[in-house]
């Protein structure tokens, strides 16, 4: 949940890691702090705030240095505040580390540390960590590499580190377990970049090292990098990619931010998903990763479906089409539930492991619960060689492209995608769809990036509702069908970057509680396209009409039943009901947008969240 960029090399290291930090402030931007290595001296700096307030503290302060680690905070042990921030420095003052993750059995290993006379400032795990590598490093008179091993063998919890030793200033020693690192190379090993992602470097070098869980490297100025397992010492060979990271793509593209960029990529991030697996013209569907596990999906008993948050909601649309087109039983289960709440799981199910970032906690852990009780398990995943990826058998890559801004948009647009993909596939291959009705859907899902992108062009009319009903204090979405679970994210979306509190039902379970909250301030975003219990929902906006409701109708276009009902009426094009969550989801996205633009909130780094939650 934090960020963590370093360099060494030639250049001025300083510049490079603050624009790092910067770059990866959406992981965690409660407090930042960076630490310059020159001439055997450490400088540090650290605040609380954003990489902007660390960036004023140096303002005219001498940041001389080729060697540099930095650290963007999202606090879990110790509340926001300077001394609390990273890097942490040894009680010597020889060694200073940052830190991405937590240390669970940090409180013993302090009570031990303390018996043998280590001091602490903060109230951190970290400063625990680097402290227990220094009495390593003391009581083995060992390399700073081979500390950093043997202390991480006592460690329990999930970690990504950088450590320097003032001492050995052509050196950086990196480490993972849960946590993600990435190792940027250059040139002839001229420099060297380390990073929670790639984003940080992508303008230096397309050469990059993903470490594994309980891996360790040795970075030493123009050598090789040294990888090693940490549990037994031996050598790892690196597998060194490269990167199709490109720089535009992780800068605002001219947008006011990153999620109203991120909305409108998503005609593009559909297609580039469905690239090279969508055959319109052949009616094929091409997924290498499900045609060769094709008997596991087909004689699946039953699939599971873990997630947490937004692509949970994913999931949820998931369970209508897998049952619907393919006939397969399917349950949408929190992995924060699903993890301790002793599950049956059968040798014959799929699990399915949604999750944009690739590195939450909760979805990794019921991942490996279920590979315990030998399922098999599939990922559906963002972020290419994140955690979930390497953990899940196999899987398929939602190719939307990185998502910064913290409330997912184009994310769940491309998992659904992914999602229907594999669904059609099966209903044909299961002889649940005939051939006319999976060509008749082929057809109709290679139209929907243009239909999404016809469905942007609500964003002045849903901006003008926004202007509206922006001090509302709370909100209610409805749905049926395969647009319940679209409520649910359109409320979620609301919450997360509002800071409205809104709720989605399905829109028959209203009349079993919350029609109570309809009042004439209670807004009520319902989505009533044509193809999905049209009639039902009308009946149920006529009910919110009588107990003085203001409706929001998200409609197909032409309807005018219930352009008549509603107080407001969102237009989009029309869709076999099955793809609706595609198109529906557009407006409920860009009206919380606007809402929290117009209430003045930080959209893209909404308060008390962060982009992926590595924690439970
Ligand atoms: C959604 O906007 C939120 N950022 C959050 O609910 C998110 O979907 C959840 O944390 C799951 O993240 P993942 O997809 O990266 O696993």
């Amino acid at each position: 949940m934090c960020g963590i960029a370093g360099y060494l090399g030639f250049r001025e290291a300083y510049p490079i890691v603050i624009n790092g930090l910067q770059r990866l402030e959406y992981r965690g931007y409660d407090s930042a702090g960076i630490v310059l290595v020159n001439e055997n001296k450490l400088t540090i700096h650290k605040t609380k705030g954003k990489v902007s307030d660390l960036k004023e503290l140096v303002i005219n302060k001498n940041t001389e240095a080729n060697l540099a680690l930095g650290h963007t905070r999202w606090a879990t042990h110790g509340i926001p505040n300077d001394i609390n921030s990273h890097p942490h420095v040894s009680n010597s003052g020889n060694l200073v580390i940052v830190h991405n993750g937590i240390i669970e059995n940090y409180n013993t290993l302090k009570k031990e540390l303390l018996t043998r006379g280590y001091t602490f400032q903060s109230e951190t795990d970290t400063e625990v960590l680097v402290n227990l590598i220094e009495e390593v490093k003391t009581r083995k008179n060992c390399k700073l590499g081979k500390a950093v091993q043997l202390a991480l063998k006592s460690v329990v919890g999930a970690y990504a580190i950088a450590v320097v030793d003032v001492n050995a200033t052509d050196e950086v020693i990196v480490a993972r377990l849960g946590s993600p690192i990435a190792i940027g190379i250059g040139a002839n090993n001229s420099e060297f970049f380390v990073a929670s992602d790639a984003s940080p470097f992508i303008e230096y070098t397309k050469d990059a090292v993903y470490l594994e869980d309980g891996e360790l490297a040795i970075i030493k100025k123009e050598e090789d990098i040294v990888i090693r397992k940490i549990n037994d010492d031996s050598i790892v060979e690196p597998d060194i990619q490269e990167l199709q990271l490109n720089l535009e793509q992780i800068e605002k593209g001219g947008y006011d931010h990153f999620m109203l960029k991120e909305i409108h990529e998503q005609p593009n991030a559909i297609l580039d998903t469905y690239r090279g697996r969508l055959l319109a013209d052949q009616d094929i569907i091409k997924m290498g990763s499900v045609d060769n596990n094709i008997a596991k999906f087909l004689n699946a008993k039953r699939i599971i479906i873990v997630a947490c948050g937004t692509s949970w909601h994913a999931g949820l649309v998931a369970e209508y089409l897998f049952e619907d087109l393919a006939r397969i039983p399917v349950e949408v289960e929190y992995a924060s539930e699903f993890r301790y709440r002793n599950p049956i799981i059968n040798k014959d199910d799929v699990v399915i492991a949604i999750s944009q970032s690739g590195e939450t906690a909760d979805t990794l852990a019921a991942i490996k619960l279920a590979k315990s009780h030998g399922a098999f398990v599939f990922g559906v995943c963002n972020v290419v060689g994140s955690s979930i990826a390497r953990e899940t058998d196999t899987g398929a890559y939602t190719h939307a492209g990185p998502e910064i801004g913290v409330a997912s948009t184009k994310a769940f647009t491309t998992q659904i995608t992914v999602l229907t993909l594999i669904a059609l596939k099966l209903g044909n291959l299961k002889g649940e769809l005939s051939n006319s009705q999976f060509h008749k859907y082929i057809q109709e899902m290679s139209l929907i990036p243009s239909k999404v992108a016809e469905t942007l062009k609500v964003n002045a009319i849903v901006e003008e509702i926004a202007a509206i009903y922006k001090d509302a204090p709370n909100c209610l979405y409805l749905g049926r069908g395969y647009n319940f679970p679209v409520a649910l994210e359109g409320a979620l979306k609301l919450k997360e970057i509002s800071y409205i509190h809104a709720e989605g039902y399905p829109a028959a379970e209203m009349k079993h509680g919350p029609i109570a909250l309809i009042d004439e301030s209670m807004p009520v975003v319902v989505i009533a396209t044509k193809k999905g219990h049209y009639d039902k929902v009308v009946s149920n906006i006529q009910e919110i009409k009588s107990r003085k409701g203001k409706i929001i109708a998200v409609v197909t276009e032409g309807d005018t039943i219930v352009k008549d009902l509603a107080d407001h009426t969102i237009e989009i094009p029309f869709s076999e009901e099955a793809f609706t969550p595609l198109l529906a989801t557009i407006p409920l996205q860009l009206l919380s947008y606007h809402i929290a633009v117009m209430r003045g909130c930080n959209v893209d780094q909404p308060r008390n969240l962060a982009k992926s939650v590595t924690v439970e």
